[in-house]
C-alpha cells in the first residue's frame, strides 16, 4: 500500500515509524512473513558483529558460548522451557526439517520412520513444512495423512475431532502449526497433545508465528518438539529461531549439519547443546543478542 491510501500521520505514529528501517513511503502491513527489526536492535547486533570481526578467535572460541547461554536463559524464561531443551536454529523451517530428518535416522533405542507409517497433519499446514513432511514420507515409504479442519470454524472441538479422527494405529507423528499461516487459526494444542501423548504419538509443533504473538509455556504443554521464530513477532534480527526438544527425545534429534559436537569429549555440556551450538561458521549474532 502506498501512503496516499494511508491514515493521516500523527506525531506518535511518526515517532514509532522512526524506530524502524521500513521504507516510510510504504505502509508495510505484512509483518508475518519475515518480521521487521527495530533500528536499536540492529545497532546492537552491529556492535556484536564488530566484536566478532575484530577478534574472530576470541569471539567464537571464548565469548560465544556465554552469549548463547545467556540468550538461551532469557528465551527459556520467555517461552516457559527448561534451558536444557532449547537449541538455536536459524529459522522454523530448519527446526521442522531437523526433527523430521532425525526421525529417519537409525539411532539406538528408537525405531526410525518406516514404510507403512503415517504422518498426520492438517489442510492448514504451512507449505514449506508440508513439503518437508512429504519429502521424509517419500524417503521412507510412509504416508502423509491430512486432517481437514474446516474454515471458517465454529469451535476448538471441531479442530480437535477432525485431527483425532485421522489418528490410526500407524500414526507415528502429528505435525501441527500453532498459528496457521494462511488462515490465522490458533490450534488448541494442549488438549490435542494431552490426547496424543496418551496414545504415545509425538507432536511436532511449527510455532513460527507464536513467540511474541501469544503466551507460551512449552514445558507445561508437554510437547515433544516445538520450533518457533524470534525474527517474526519478537522482532529479532533475521535468522533467530529455536528448536525445543523435550529431554527424553534429545538422544535421537541431531542437527541437519554434523560438526565438532558429535565427538566432543566435554563432560560439562549436553551433546544436544554441543551439537546445535556449533554447526559450522556462520553469523550467530541474531540469536546471541540479549539485554
Ligand atoms: C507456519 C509457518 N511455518 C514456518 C514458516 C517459515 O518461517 P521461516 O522462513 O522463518 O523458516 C512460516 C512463515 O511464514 C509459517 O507461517
Amino acid at each position: 500500500m502506498t501512503n496516499h491510501d494511508s491514515p493521516p500521520i500523527t506525531q506518535a505514529s511518526q515517532h514509532w515509524r522512526s524506530l524502524w528501517s521500513l521504507d516510510p513511503t510504504v505502509t508495510f502491513l505484512n509483518h508475518g512473513s519475515f518480521g521487521a527489526c527495530p533500528i536499536a536492535i540492529l545497532e546492537k547486533q552491529q556492535v556484536l558483529r564488530s566484536k566478532l570481526e575484530a577478534e574472530p578467535l576470541q569471539f567464537f572460541g571464548v565469548e560465544l558460548e556465554d552469549l548463547l547461554d545467556t540468550a538461551r536463559q532469557a528465551l527459556a524464561n520467555f517461552v516457559g522451557a527448561e534451558v536444557a531443551s532449547l537449541a538455536f536454529v536459524p529459522n522454523a523451517t530448519t527446526g521442522v526439517n531437523t526433527v523430521l530428518r532425525s526421525l529417519c535416522l537409525p539411532i539406538s533405542g528408537f525405531t526410525p520412520l518406516q514404510a507403512g507409517d503415517e504422518l498426520l497433519t492438517t489442510n492448514h499446514e504451512y507449505n514449506a513444512s508440508r513439503n518437508a513432511l512429504n519429502f521424509v514420507a517419500q524417503c521412507v515409504g510412509a504416508t502423509v495423512v491430512v486432517a481437514e479442519v474446516p474454515f471458517p470454524i465454529d469451535s476448538s472441538e471441531q479442530a480437535i475431532s477432525a485431527i483425532l479422527d485421522k489418528v490410526s494405529a500407524k500414526t507415528r507423528l502429528v505435525l501441527l502449526d500453532h498459528i496457521t499461516s494462511q488462515t490465522s487459526l490458533v490450534f488448541p494444542l494442549k488438549p490435542l497433545i494431552n490426547e496424543l501423548n496418551q496414545r504415545n504419538i509425538d507432536v511436532l509443533v511449527d510455532g513460527a508465528h507464536a513467540p511474541g504473538m501469544i503466551p507460551l509455556n512449552l514445558a507445561e504443554l508437554g510437547v515433544a518438539y516445538y520450533t518457533g521464530n524470534c525474527h517474526k513477532w519478537l522482532c529479532s534480527p533475521k535468522g533467530a529461531a529455536f528448536l525445543y526438544v523435550r529431554e527424553d527425545k534429545q538422544f535421537m534429534i541431531r542437527p541437519l549439519v554434523i560438526s565438532h559436537g558429535a565427538n566432543s569429549p566435554r563432560p560439562d555440556r549436553s551433546r544436544f547443546h554441543l551439537e546445535f551450538d556449533w554447526t559450522g561458521t556462520t553469523d550467530p549474532t541474531p540469536y546471541s543478542l540479549h539485554s
